[in-house]
């Protein structure tokens, strides 16, 4: 059984005209997956592999590099939250919300919560500075955030499919 959903398998097709080779569409396909399964798993790599005409080892190396994509072993929560730690953010206030929400939920950066509700990140710079501190919740920015306002969000349902 195939581990890339049909919905997959057709998004990552429709990147390959987009681009100048099909060795040029193992990022935009990694993303694909991950967004869907919230990790890439060694099946999934070899059937991007596959696709894409490339050995395994090809799409490893591109994975490997980014420090963005999460294996089997260590999935994403269902919401990502990235603090922004660069120096605007932390001196307003973000490094007194980062350690609350680690407190809070009992994870360090890079970890997700026993429930599987939130994995936390550490960004740099979000590009928002005049609104720290910053968080980005999946691909959302917020500004001026309180660590009650990061606990609402997360606590929230996504509105949306998929991860
Ligand atoms: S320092 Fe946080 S957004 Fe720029």
């Amino acid at each position: 059984m195939s581990e890339l959903s049909e919905n997959a398998k057709k998004t990552i097709a429709e990147h390959l005209p987009r681009y100048p080779s099909k060795q040029a569409v193992t990022l935009p396909a990694l993303h694909v997956v991950q967004q869907e399964k919230g990790c890439v798993s060694r099946k999934s790599i070899h059937e991007i592999a596959d696709i894409l005409e490339l050995s395994p080892a090809q799409i490893n190396d591109t994975l490997s590099f980014y420090g963005f994509f999460r294996s089997e072993e260590n999935p994403l929560g269902q919401k990502r939250i990235w603090v922004c730690r660069s120096l605007p953010c932390m001196l307003r206030g973000g490094e007194e919300l980062l350690a609350e929400l680690c407190k809070r939920w009992g994870i360090s950066p890079g970890e997700t919560t026993p429930d599987g509700k939130v994995t936390l990140e550490l960004a740099e710079c979000l590009g928002a500075c005049d609104g720290a501190p910053c968080i980005l919740v999946d691909d959302e920015l917020q500004l001026r955030v309180t660590a009650d306002d990061v606990e609402k969000i997360a606590d929230h349902p996504k509105s949306s499919g998929g991860k």
